[in-house]
Parts: structure tokens; sequence; C-alpha cells
């Protein structure tokens, strides 16, 4: 087999995903390095997974020890290690109990029937619509896909399921006006990933609580992108003074091992009884081991304020270069999740910055995503900023 990897894989694997250009053999800190033996520094983290940096010793040592006394026994016994883990996660959402299960996907599914089996059992039948907004990404399965604001991840996989209703990203008057009696719960990203990093208008989150709490709809926050120190604040909504009742995490809460979680407060953690929903390996003692050392690592090293403060900096000096360069059109973000709009092709762009030895993702034609690991420094990023300079001149 004398073929490269790229050649094998796309053989091998299913078309599903963009040919790639790059395989990835090994990471340390912020940087990655191909099978060539080149090295990289790695801004979007594994689509913001990394957010420790690759392979930190304190998770690493986490999921070995693990591995030596105890890897798996499914929810039919408890395990210590969920069991902290979801202590420790509450005291982020007061009041809160959690489901774990392995993917951002997969705790939106859980919010996703959460939410009508809440209804279904306070409010009777008939109240199953679910309402989320337009741009949205929630993940593949077939009710978040469905809860996914945007048709072209939808089309040709219909029929999606019955039941979901989409309105304007930030718009309350919109929300207002769906939030009929037939509605269990509204499912909104704090900020749009996926679609860009696109950011509500101020008051948006809190005012769609406030209407939610009103029409007896439940507030399905999906934090799997911006929670967890990414933009700042332990959660995103935090920043925001809204407490939603549900939330759902993934991404880098398993420290770059699958782990999801949906938290669940007040009447709406009542909903689910004995038999209602899970997963084999959801709580699985390794993942959560890893998410107990990356919580721990977030906490002791004062990550969250290096993130606002590395985030304010690196938007500044973006913005500076919007000024000089016609080429970059707009800049957005919170914390390390920051896109840039640009005149010309996002691709193109990254793939510059690739031969550069910078990693940078083309998340929208005509939009670059950087959601890098919470401990890049200034200087990494100088770096980037003059390639990028070179590369639109
Ligand atoms: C906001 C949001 N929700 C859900 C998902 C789906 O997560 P996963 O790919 O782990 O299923 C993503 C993935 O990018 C996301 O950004």
């Amino acid at each position: 087999m004398s073929d490269s990897w790229l050649e094998r894989a796309d053989r091998a694997l299913l078309g599903n995903y963009y040919p790639a250009r790059l395989t990835l053999v090994r990471g340390e800190g912020c940087r990655v390095v191909d099978d060539s033996g080149r090295s990289y520094l790695d801004l979007i983290g594994g689509i913001a997974v990394n957010s420790l940096g690759h392979c930190h010793p304190a998770v690493v040592r986490a999921i070995r020890e693990q591995c030596g006394t105890l890897m798996h026994v499914s929810n039919l016994y408890r395990n210590p290690w969920s069991v902290r883990l979801a202590e420790a996660l509450s005291a982020h959402l007061p009041g809160s109990r959690a489901f774990f299960c392995n993917s951002g996907a997969e705790a939106n599914e859980a919010a996703i029937k959460l939410a009508r089996r809440h209804a279904a059992t306070t409010r009777g039948p008939g109240r199953d619509v679910l309402v989320s907004a337009e741009g949205s990404f929630h993940g593949r399965t077939y009710a978040a896909l469905t809860a996914t604001g945007q048709p072209k991840y939808r089309e040709g996989f219909e029929r999606l399921v019955p039941g979901f209703r989409y309105v304007p990203y930030g718009d309350l008057g919109a929300l207002a006006a769906a939030l009929s009696d037939d509605v269990c719960a509204v499912l909104l990203e704090p900020i749009q990933g996926e679609s860009g990093v696109r950011l509500p208008p101020p008051g948006y989150l809190a005012g769609a609580a406030e209407l939610c709490a009103r029409s007896g709809a439940l507030l399905l926050l999906d934090e799997v992108q911006t929670g967890l120190g990414r933009t700042g604040t332990f959660l995103a909504c935090e920043a925001e003074g809204v407490l939603p009742d549900v939330v759902t995490l993934s991404k880098s809460l398993g420290g770059g091992l699958p782990l999801g979680a949906m938290l669940a407060r007040g009447e709406a953690a009542k909903a689910f009884v004995p038999g209602s929903h899970a997963s084999t390996f959801g709580g699985n003692p390794v993942a959560c081991a890893a998410a107990l050392a990356f919580l721990e690592v977030l906490e002791s090293e004062n990550l969250l304020s290096r993130v606002r403060e590395t985030g304010e900096w690196f938007m500044g000096e973006l913005r500076g270069l919007a000024a000089r360069k016609p080429k970059v059109l707009a800049v957005r973000g919170r914390g390390l999740l920051i896109a840039v709009d640009l005149a010309v092709p996002a691709k193109e762009v990254a793939l510059a910055a690739e031969q550069r030895g910078y990693l940078v993702n083309a998340v929208q034609e005509q939009s670059l995503r950087f959601a890098p690991p919470f401990i890049v420094t200034r200087e990494e990023l100088a770096g980037f900023l003059a390639a990028l300079e070179d590369i639109l001149a």
C-alpha cells in the first residue's frame, strides 16, 4: 500500500466529507503535524473541540489512569465519574441535572425529546411544535437536522420530523408570533456558529426567555459550540443573564474524547423518567474523567479571562486589518469564537493560510472562522495576522 493516506481515505471512507488536503498524525499544544512532518498552528482546534490545545498533559494523564481503572459499565450501573461531572456542570446551571451522550447532535436530540415529553406530561397532547431559528445548526440526526434552519443540510433527507417551525434569528417579534399554544419549546444558539458566528442583537436571549416563560414553552439553548468557555464565560448565556430550562453541550467537554451533555433544570428536569431515554456509552468513565480534567484546567489556569483578553486583542487586530485591507469586510465574535467576512472566496484564503502553516476554517463561502485553543498566544496570532495580510495583498 504505497498510496497516500488521502488516496486511501478517498477509497476507504464514504464520500460525505469534502476531500481533505492534509493527514494529521500528531498534536501538541496549539500545533499539529502532518504525515510529511510539517507543523501547523491550529486556529480551528478540531472545530472548537481542542480548547486546551492538543494532548494537554492533565487530560492525557486522566485518560491513561481511567483506562487502567474502569473503561465502561453502561447505565445499568452508576459510576463515580459521571456523577462528579454532573455535579460540576450543575454549578454552572443552578439546579440542573445531567444526561450524558456522545455528541452535540445527540444532546440536542435528547433536549427535543425532553421538551416534547415535558409538554405531553404537564400540558396535555398536541403541544409538540419546536421553534428554531433560520441559519441555525443543531446536528445531523433526524430531529436535530429538522431543527437546523438551513435547507442545504436537509435537502434529500425528506421526509423530516413533523412539528418544527422556523423564525428569523434575532427577531423577537417573529418569535412572539410563532409561540402559539401548540409550541413545546424554543431551541436557539446564543451565537450561531456554523452560519458564520452570527450574534443576535443585545437582549434577544433575555427576550426569548421571557416569551417562553409567558407561553409555557421551554427555552433550550444549544451551547454545543458557544459553551464551556469558548465565548469567555462558562456558558454564553451567562453574559446575557439568561437562565434557560435546558442547555446542551459537547465539543470540548470530553477534552478531545466524544462526549455530549444535556443539562435540565426545574420542571424540565422531571420530564424524563426511568426508560424515557438512554445511551449505552453515555457517561462513559473515560470520557467523564477526561471532562473532569478539562474542567479543572479551565479553572486552575484561569482560562476564561484569558479567552476574553486574547479574543478582544485578536478581534481588535482583525478590525485594524479590515481598516487597511478592503478585502476584509467585517469582523464578528465573542471570546475565541470569531469570524471575518471577506470579499474573496474563503476557501482560497484558507488554502493559502495552510500553505503558510496556519489551519483556519472556511465556514461560509466568504467567511473564515477561528476557534483556536484557549492557550493560543498573541505572538502566535500575530504570526497568522501577518500571513493573512500577505495573502490579502
Ligand atoms: C451549535 C451546534 N450544535 C450541534 C452541533 C452538532 O454537534 P456534533 O457534530 O457533535 O453532533 C454542532 C456542531 O458543529 C454545533 O455547532
